[in-house]
């Protein structure tokens, strides 16, 4: 996985059907999605429930691309291995999941997979600071985590604005999760953001036995940022 700061789009699986997710990650792919987002939910830190590494694993043989595991669970480091040896390309650990995110974040990477921090919209940059030689991407969450289809919050703009200029030049990805739509991507996108997550608004519309709105869906988003 070489660094690039072109604008890429990872449909988030949560928006998939979950009886077909490997049929649905070829198609998306197929389609145009430049990472998979997968979405981990704890029922504790999130107030929902997803899947586990014994699923990431299942699907890992059905992505070409790179294999982004969102997690949202607390505490992460009991798990991390078990993620790493299902395949994960990149873990993203949430800075508000414990008190050492530190420790967690060098576990990720001892574990062989890029480090990624996930920041609640309530959360600010100070915490950051100081961990920027650690992470290989910062997750700006633009809807409270736990759902997809949430409306977009508009005050993360000016957070990815300011999480930008302190990145500077170092190989950091800014990826932005939740409410992505053609219409919000233009304004994420122009404040800094390479990574775009997008659930419904890649899924609405397409199934496996019809995949083309999967791929008008990713164009539109394209689109919209580049003009
Ligand atoms: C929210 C998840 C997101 C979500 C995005 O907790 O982390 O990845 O699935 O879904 P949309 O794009 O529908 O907001
Ligand atoms: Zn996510």
């Amino acid at each position: 996985m070489s660094f690039d700061r072109s604008l890429k789009i990872a449909p988030s699986i949560l928006s998939a059907d979950f009886a077909n997710f490997g049929q649905e990650i070829e198609a998306v792919e197929a389609q145009g999605a430049d990472w998979i987002h997968v979405d981990v939910m704890d029922g504790h830190f999130v107030p929902n429930l997803t899947f586990g590494p014994p699923l990431c694993k299942a699907i890992r043989k059905h992505i070409n691309t790179v294999m982004d595991v969102h997690l949202m669970i607390a505490p992460v480091d009991p798990y991390i291995e078990a993620f790493a040896d299902a395949g994960a390309d990149i873990l993203t650990a949430h800075l508000e999941s414990g008190p050492h995110i530190h420790r967690t974040l060098q576990a990720i990477r001892g574990a062989g997979c890029k480090a990624g921090l996930a920041l609640n919209p309530a959360t600010g940059l100070d915490d950051v600071e100081y961990l920027l030689d650690m992470v290989d991407l910062v997750c700006i969450m633009t809807v409270n985590p736990g759902f997809g289809g949430q409306k977009f919050i508009h005050s993360q703009i000016e957070k990815v604005r300011k999480l930008r200029a302190m990145i500077g030049d170092r190989p950091i990805h800014i990826e932005i999760d939740g409410g992505v739509t053609p219409e919000t991507a233009p304004l994420v996108a122009e404040a800094g953001a390479d990574v775009l997550v997008a659930g419904s608004a890649v899924f609405k519309g397409g199934s496996v036995s019809n995949p083309a709105p999967y791929g008008d869906n990713i164009r539109a988003i394209k689109a919209a940022v580049q003009g």
